[in-house]
């Protein structure tokens, strides 16, 4: 599984890349806002750490297809054309996502709460549905269960898109689905953070440098013992 950071903050995500394997960043409007620097500033600062082999996915603003497309062609223009364009699926949306997969832009469809919406948008082209599994969760539905069904979807039509699910909460949500193999999550640094908020792997080394003390004497390691 893919795992991407859910954040707009490059000095956040670059204390995140020194730990954890991390295969891109995706963010929205909302980050953006809470992140508070100019976006395309953010956004170049973001493009340059991540480099060419990480993934960034950039989200419209507007909420008719015209405005949507243009966004997108000024956001390849500043950050190129790998960037991946979140396009939410709206009926606006599906327009936008169809002309610009035509054009020939990686399309992410977000904003995905329903099994139509995905297969609407992967219908229409986008590469990846990111698919909202705690807000599916606080609408009463089963979000985990909601990815697994769209997954389940895209391989039975033999839709080209892959899913990115997205909006987690905790750890346990983004497990279950790391479990089923599905393509790509991506997650705020908090819940990131919680991957490793165990303290018996923490307690396991530290008895085992103990343990090696005892051997060759306090400061020993495989690097300096005889
Ligand atoms: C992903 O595409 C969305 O930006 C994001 O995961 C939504 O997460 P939230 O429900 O925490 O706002």
């Amino acid at each position: 599984m893919r795992l991407l950071v859910d954040d707009a903050c490059a000095q956040r995500i670059r204390a995140i890349m020194e730990t954890y394997p991390i295969d891109g960043v995706t963010t929205n409007p909302t980050i953006l806002a809470r992140n508070g620097e100019a976006p395309y500033r953010a956004l170049r600062e973001l493009k340059t750490l991540l480099g060419p082999d990480r993934q960034l996915h950039v989200q419209v603003v507007s909420l008719d297809a015209d405005g949507m497309v243009r966004e997108a062609q000024r956001i390849r223009a500043e950050l190129g054309k790998d960037t991946y364009i979140k396009i939410p699926v709206t009926a606006e949306g599906l327009k936008a996502i169809r002309r610009l997969t035509e054009a020939q832009y990686p399309v992410t469809a977000t904003a995905i709460y329903t099994k139509m919406q995905a297969y609407l948008g992967a219908k229409a082209g986008a590469l990846y549905a990111a698919t909202y599994v705690n807000r599916i969760d606080n609408l009463g539905a089963d979000g985990v269960a909601t990815v697994l069904e769209i997954d389940r979807i895209f391989r039975t039509n033999g839709l080209n898109c892959r899913m990115l699910a997205a909006s987690f909460k905790n750890s346990q949500q983004l497990i279950s689905l790391c479990a089923q193999g599905i393509d790509s999550a991506t997650v705020s640094p908090d819940v990131i953070e919680g991957l490793l908020n165990d303290q018996n792997g923490p307690a396991a080394a530290v008895a085992f440098k103990r343990d090696f003390e005892t051997l060759c004497g306090a400061g020993k390691t495989m690097e300096n013992c005889g």
